[in-house]
């Protein structure tokens, strides 16, 4: 049976003692832990509960009473109901501290000695969204169709008029998307749009449940030809997606300036999020591999070859793995339009329960950029079979960082020589670091 949940109860004052790794106050009240939504370190606030289990309370801060000194107005009126954001409150430089604690947090409870010195890497903190997806919804009641981020743990849509965060294409059209949506046949089968923005243009994809007609097709290309925005209908899975017009969409590419490198990707295609932080990144990465021509690189979870093409202009050869083979397709096409020679591109199943049969051979370095689930089983048979000298992990997940970081220091013979986290998703909780791995003596 499931625990009782509480009964709702009366606002209370609170002082704040903790902070969550999504963000949240932390106070105990009778001995009970309550995670308070607003409510930052040190505050006083007042607490208005809004459920929680038996071993747990939530609720919500509805005024405070001593703000942190931290504090700042939010950017965005939207802020605390859309699910976008959830550090807006926090002063920017605190929110890479409050990042950089969750890291080493969870390194140090993973028993991984973390070094002395931790490398900050952040750029502009607004506007720096290049992918998102946004949900769209007909809402009569709400007066029409709805577009925005969905709200913070709920399916609902919020609606914004504007958006600090995303790209300033998209920003400038979030009303005009909703407009736009009205007026089709079909206001009610549109429930996302994808948006990719590249260095020479951006797009919106519009996943539509129902078939388009062809005057909803014009009302399409129309808006895409007057905002100069690059639209594409997406009927199916993500392979489905397709330009409005054809003969007139350009593919995106964003640029590794540091590399001389373009790198084209199709619109439902992984991008890192942040391209200045994905420049920053790259470059501590080859910094910090350091492969010259007699070195053999082995990347991970490759994606476009985004660090395998900056690694393969300084090493001898490269290989790059990856589960999704149109992104296998797509590294090779970047390979032969870059002039990069030296990089080959093989897909994989990282994570497939055969993967100790696979043998990539051996190499000096490795590079693994994995998903949030992390790269212990590929980590498992790259210590053993590959046996490079270092390894630089990129990760979006602390969690699963110091799990694998655990296995690699303990077992795998490694020791971890530097680490850094990055700002990727400003304003977000969302956590991006790196760590180097070099062979303990
Ligand atoms: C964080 S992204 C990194 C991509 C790339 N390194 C980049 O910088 O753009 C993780 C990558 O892991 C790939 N991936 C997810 N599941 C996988 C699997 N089971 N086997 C291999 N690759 C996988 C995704 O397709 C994605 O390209």
């Amino acid at each position: 049976m499931a625990p009782a949940v509480p009964k709702p109860r009366e606002p209370f004052e609170a002082r704040i003692e903790g902070f969550t790794h999504d963000g949240r106050g932390v106070t105990r009240v009778d001995g009970k832990v309550w995670f308070v939504e607003g409510a930052l370190p040190d505050e006083k606030v007042v607490v208005r509960p809004t459920g929680g289990k038996r071993s747990y309370s939530l609720g919500v801060a509805e005024s405070i009473l001593e703000p942190s000194a931290s504090r700042v107005t939010p950017h965005c009126t939207a802020f605390g109901v859309c699910g976008g954001c959830a550090l807006q409150h926090l002063e920017y430089p605190k929110q890479l501290s409050f990042k950089k604690a969750n890291v080493v947090e969870n390194l140090e409870g993973a028993g991984v000695t973390v070094p002395e010195k931790i490398l900050e890497l952040q750029a502009q903190p607004w506007a720096y969204r290049r992918r998102a997806r946004l949900g769209a919804r007909l809402v009569p009641k709400k007066g029409g169709v709805l577009v925005g981020f969905r709200e913070r743990n709920k399916s609902f849509i919020t609606p914004l008029s504007s958006c600090p965060v995303i790209h300033p294409s998209v920003d400038r059209v979030l009303v005009k998307i909703a407009d736009l949506i009205s007026q089709l046949t079909i206001p009610d089968r549109i429930p996302q749009i994808e948006v990719a923005a590249g260095e020479n243009g951006t797009a919106l994809v519009f996943r539509h449940l129902s078939p388009l007609t062809p005057g909803d097709r014009t009302i399409l290309r129309g808006f895409g030809t007057q905002e100069q925005l690059l639209i594409y209908t997406q009927e199916k899975g993500p392979e489905t997606a397709t330009p409005i017009d054809p003969g007139a969409t350009p593919e995106l590419f964003y640029t590794l300036k540091a590399f001389d490198l373009n790198i084209s990707f199709s619109v439902t295609h992984f991008i890192q999020v942040n391209g200045a932080i994905n420049e920053l990144i790259v470059e501590l990465a080859v910094d910090w591999l350091a492969p010259d021509k007699d070195s053999q690189v082995l990347d991970l979870f490759c994606g476009l070859g985004n660090f395998s093409l900056a690694l393969a202009r300084r090493a001898g050869r490269v290989l790059g793995v990856e589960g999704d083979a149109s992104l296998v397709k797509k590294a090779g096409e970047n390979a032969a339009a870059n002039g990069v020679a030296n990089a080959e591109f093989e897909a994989q199943d990282l994570f497939s329960d055969a993967l100790s049969d696979w043998d990539p051979g051996t190499f000096s370095h490795v590079l693994v950029d994995p998903p949030r689930s992390g790269a212990l089983e590929a980590l498992k048979t790259i210590c053993t079979k590959a046996a490079p000298n270092a390894l630089a992990y990129v990760s979006c997940n602390p969690a699963t960082l110091a799990r694998d970081a655990a296995y690699l220091t303990g077992s795998g013979g490694y020791r971890l020589a530097s680490l850094a986290v990055a700002d990727m998703f400003p304003h977000t909780t969302h956590v991006e670091s790196a760590a180097l791995f070099v062979r303990a003596p």
